[in-house]
């Protein structure tokens, strides 16, 4: 489903950011990007969902390319990250309304959604509040609930369960296990290791901009001869880390 293949950027002459990733996500599964502040998760992240072109490499999503099929590409990828926030004096109501416009999804198909996803994250009696006077949760489930709404087959989540309290987090998590049984393709970025452990089929470990250690939780952890994976995360970045 996602290819990335020898993937380097360069926001400036002086720093490579990414230095060389390449990785695979197929259908069905979880694939984690687990790294510090400034690994470079989110400018990955960006490129694979098509929102910023590498210095160099390539990415190919479902066999689409961005120079080619950009728009054929969007219809397929889910995206949210930190970074875009929904307009504070909007309702939830307004935003399916248009993000369902913006997708051409039909009448039929949006209710159905606006209903499962009212449903499952409980924003029914907050649909026609006003963005600024929700709490940030909720917000979040809105956000997830609108990057979703096109029904994707690819998923890319820049750390869904930032900030969010432990019952909130555990509903986005339960969410994207239904989705990966669905079959859909996911691609996460965390820097909570619970939250990697108990998703993610396969795990990139990204330091400074490169792939530190890939495997399964267990692979990692037996790679390292580490107790547990916390303390492999930790060997894997020590050993890794230059700057
Ligand atoms: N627009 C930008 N211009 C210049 N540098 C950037 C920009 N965005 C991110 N960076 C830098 O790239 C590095 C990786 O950032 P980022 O991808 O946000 O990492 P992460 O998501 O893992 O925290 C950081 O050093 C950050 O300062
Ligand atoms: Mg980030």
């Amino acid at each position: 489903m996602i290819r990335v293949m020898d993937v380097h950027k360069s926001y400036t002459k002086e720093k490579e950011t990414i230095k060389g990733v390449s990785f695979e996500v197929k259908k069905g599964e979880i694939f984690g990007l687990l790294g510090p502040n400034g690994a470079g998760k989110t400018t990955l992240m960006q490129m694979i969902a098509t929102l910023m072109k590498p210095t160099s490499g390539i990415i190919v999503i479902d066999g689409l390319t961005a120079d080619k099929d950009l728009l054929e590409i969007h219809k397929r990828i889910g995206f949210l990250t930190n970074e875009i926030k929904l307009d504070p004096m909007s309702t939830p109501n307004r935003l399916f309304d248009f993000f369902a416009e913006l997708y051409d999804i039909p009448k039929e198909q949006l209710y159905q959604r606006r209903k499962e996803s009212f449903e499952r994250f409980g924003i029914g009696p907050f649909a026609d509040k006003r963005i600024n006077e929700l709490s940030t949760g909720m917000k979040q489930k809105i956000s997830i609930a609108i990057s979703l709404i096109h029904n994707p087959p690819i998923i890319i989540f820049d750390e869904p369960t930032n900030g969010l309290d432990i019952l909130t987090s555990k509903q986005v998590t339960d969410y994207l296990m239904d989705l990966k049984e669905q079959g859909h393709a996911i691609i996460l970025s965390t820097h909570i290791f619970s939250v990697a452990e108990a998703l993610c089929d396969e795990i990139a470990i990204l330091v400074d901009g490169r792939i530190a250690a890939q495997g399964s939780v267990k692979e990692l952890v037996d790679q390292t001869g580490a107790e547990n994976f916390e303390k492999a995360f930790f060997k894997i970045y020590v050993d890794n880390h230059v700057e």
